[in-house]
């Protein structure tokens, strides 16, 4: 497995692979690597002849009171796992050769951005747009790998694609869950045991969810209720967004049917944590069953 740091050097790999007729997967990351990142890697690596692993801490994407500095890296372990898991490339590139200063182009895709994370990370997915439409652009794959965990970037990197014309295929892939049911992040790590254990609650509360509607719910109103009971009794965890959106353009709806995203967002010391379930209710599910 190769590591490439500059953008030109890896335009001229790809564009060889793809001179050879060779189909190109891409996995955008920012490393310090888990299940999550390895299964978007093993799929890439299922439909793709190669695969390239970026791995780009992206400054745009942090606020200003974020944990850019103190984002956990490790490209050793990373290039380590990466080759186990497949990837025929890492690329690593240097903050400067990604933004050239001053710089001055930003992709912004308007709406869907605003709601749920993008509330409280102003500006977020302006950053997220604009290093994924230059990971394109250098690497011009057939397929891109994104994670279900972060349901809103799939849905905006979506958008993105259909808006902007890239000629590139977004592959949605389940969120990895450790045995407790906690979504894997690279931000668990600075959980403390006891916040790792109240964290479960996020989980749980999304199960509750889900076993509500199975069993008829659908009123939002009350399955959120629920969800914010539940998550009430961990004191460490404090939620900032429990939500029903519809899963195209992330807005409240009044009732559970057709695709129904419920998403939340909790701090739990000094995590950020995010997770959701995608409810897919056919409208006719509660009459009669047709046989
Ligand atoms: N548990 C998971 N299951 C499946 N995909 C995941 C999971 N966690 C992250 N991903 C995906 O991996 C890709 C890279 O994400 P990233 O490097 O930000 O990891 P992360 O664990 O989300 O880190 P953080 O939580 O700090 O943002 C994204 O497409 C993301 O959706
Ligand atoms: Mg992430």
């Amino acid at each position: 497995m190769r590591t490439i740091t500059s953008p030109d050097e890896m335009r001229r790999i790809v564009k060889e692979v793809r001179a050879r007729g060779e189909s190109v997967g891409l996995v955008p990351t920012m490393g310090f690597f888990h299940r999550g990142h390895i299964s978007l890697m093993r799929a890439a690596g299922e439909e793709n002849d190669y695969v390239v692993v970026s791995l780009f801490v992206n400054p745009t994407q942090f606020g200003p009171r974020e944990d850019f500095k103190n984002y956990p890296r490790d490209l050793f372990r990373d290039s380590e796992m990466a080759a186990e898991a497949g990837a025929d490339c890492i690329f690593h590139p240097r903050v400067e050769d990604m933004y050239p200063q001053p710089f001055l182009t930003y992709v912004n895709v308007e709406e869907i951005t605003g709601t749920l994370c993008g509330a409280s990370r102003p500006g977020h997915f302006r950053g997220v747009a604009t290093v994924v439409a230059k990971l394109f652009n250098i690497i011009p794959a057939d397929r891109a790998y994104f994670g279900l965990k972060d349901a809103q970037q799939v849905l905006v990197i979506r958008k993105m694609v259909e808006d902007l014309d890239f000629d590139i295929d977004i592959v949605a892939c389940p969120t990895v869950r450790e045995s407790d049911g906690l979504a894997m992040s690279s931000r668990n790590m600075y959980l403390e045991p006891e916040e790792r254990r109240a964290a479960t609650v996020l989980y749980r509360s999304l199960r509750l969810a889900e076993d509500l509607v199975s069993r008829g719910e659908r009123d939002p109103g009350e399955v959120i209720a629920a969800m914010r009971a539940l998550i009430e009794e961990e004191p460490l965890v404090e939620p900032e967004y429990v939500e029903a959106v519809d899963f195209r353009l992330l807005k409240p709806v009044d009732g559970l049917e057709g695709e129904v995203l419920i998403a939340l967002a909790a701090r739990v010391g000094k995590a950020r944590l995010i997770d959701n379930i995608l409810l897919k209710l056919d409208i006719n599910r509660d009459k009669e069953p047709k046989h």
